[in-house]
């Protein structure tokens, strides 16, 4: 577990998760997921709400995470063996055809994955069918419940967006236009947008929730590595393999725009999430 960032008050930083894991722990709290359930976690990664999900459920329940990314589902299922987990499994299947029968899990959790295929959180409206919410509803039991986990604003984040964008010559994308999956670097999402989205699924009893968290990393190295680590590395090397000198020049440049949120005892950011729940 990482040991640069922290919850802010005070948190000693040795056993501090990092902003991932600490959001992935918050949806499967927030979820009320109970002994013995049987979970689906869409678009597992590397394990921030899998791993919280499969000790909430003890033996007596079972959690399948899915994932398409080969990578990610390396390092989840080290995990899985590492800790011996007998409930927890990770699959390669794509959210929007799953492999499941009907009527199959009690909860469904879906951390970051992003509605950005089918949805323009800017205009608020649909722009493809969103095959995903409907396999969702699919495949939960009736009275089965969805959360999803969403950015609404990463101050840090959202800052190094537009500078890795310049570096890249990524265009922004045009009001109301969406950005290509291999141009996109953070997007953000919004409560009228969540609520649209499950309710065409056909989720009742819908409820979002907006948390605030403050995190910490000791300097400006210990915050470059973590951007690193919690997946900025490929836009890193992307930019790198143009050219090291420009690669160079955006960390003296990142790290002077690191100095406007520097605090006597190192750097603090906020981040802001959407928690959007529904049942079917
Ligand atoms: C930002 S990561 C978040 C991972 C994890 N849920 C967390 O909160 O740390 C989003 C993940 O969703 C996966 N993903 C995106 N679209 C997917 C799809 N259609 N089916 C399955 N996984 C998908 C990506 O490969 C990526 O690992």
């Amino acid at each position: 577990m990482g040991d640069i960032w922290s919850r802010p008050a005070g948190a000693s930083t040795n056993n501090a998760l990092d902003y991932w894991e600490y959001f992935g722990q918050r949806l499967v709290e927030l979820a009320d997921i109970g002994q013995g359930a049987d979970v689906l976690d869409v678009g597992a990664g590397q394990g921030s709400s899998f791993f919280p999900e499969a000790k909430k459920v003890g033996p007596g329940g079972k959690v399948v995470g899915i994932e398409l990314c080969r990578h990610c589902m390396g390092i989840t299922f080290g995990k899985i063996k590492n800790q011996k987990l007998d409930n927890a499994w990770i699959l390669n299947m794509d959210a929007g055809y799953m492999g499941f029968g009907n009527d199959t899990f009690d909860f469904a959790l879906c951390g970051f994955v992003g509605w950005y295929y089918c949805f323009d959180f800017t205009a608020g409206r649909f722009t493809d069918e969103d095959i995903r919410a409907r396999e969702i509803a699919r495949v939960l039991k009736k009275g089965g419940k969805v959360g999803i986990s969403s950015w609404a604003r990463q101050d840090d984040i959202e800052w190094l967006d537009g500078m890795i964008r310049r570096y890249l010559n990524m265009d922004e994308p045009a009001e109301g236009e969406l950005p290509g999956n291999d141009q996109l670097v953070y997007s953000k999402e919004s409560k009228e947008g969540l609520e649209k989205i499950l309710s065409a699924a056909g989720f009742r009893g819908i409820e979002i929730l907006e948390e605030t968290e403050t995190f910490f990393s000791k300097n400006k190295e210990t915050w470059w590595e973590q951007m690193r680590r919690v997946g900025w590395h490929d836009h890193f090397e992307k930019i790198k393999s143009k050219d090291k000198g420009s690669f160079e020049k955006l960390k003296v440049e990142v790290f002077e725009g690191l100095e406007h949120f520097r605090e006597e005892d190192g750097i603090r950011f906020s981040k802001s999430v959407l928690f959007a729940f529904g049942t079917k």
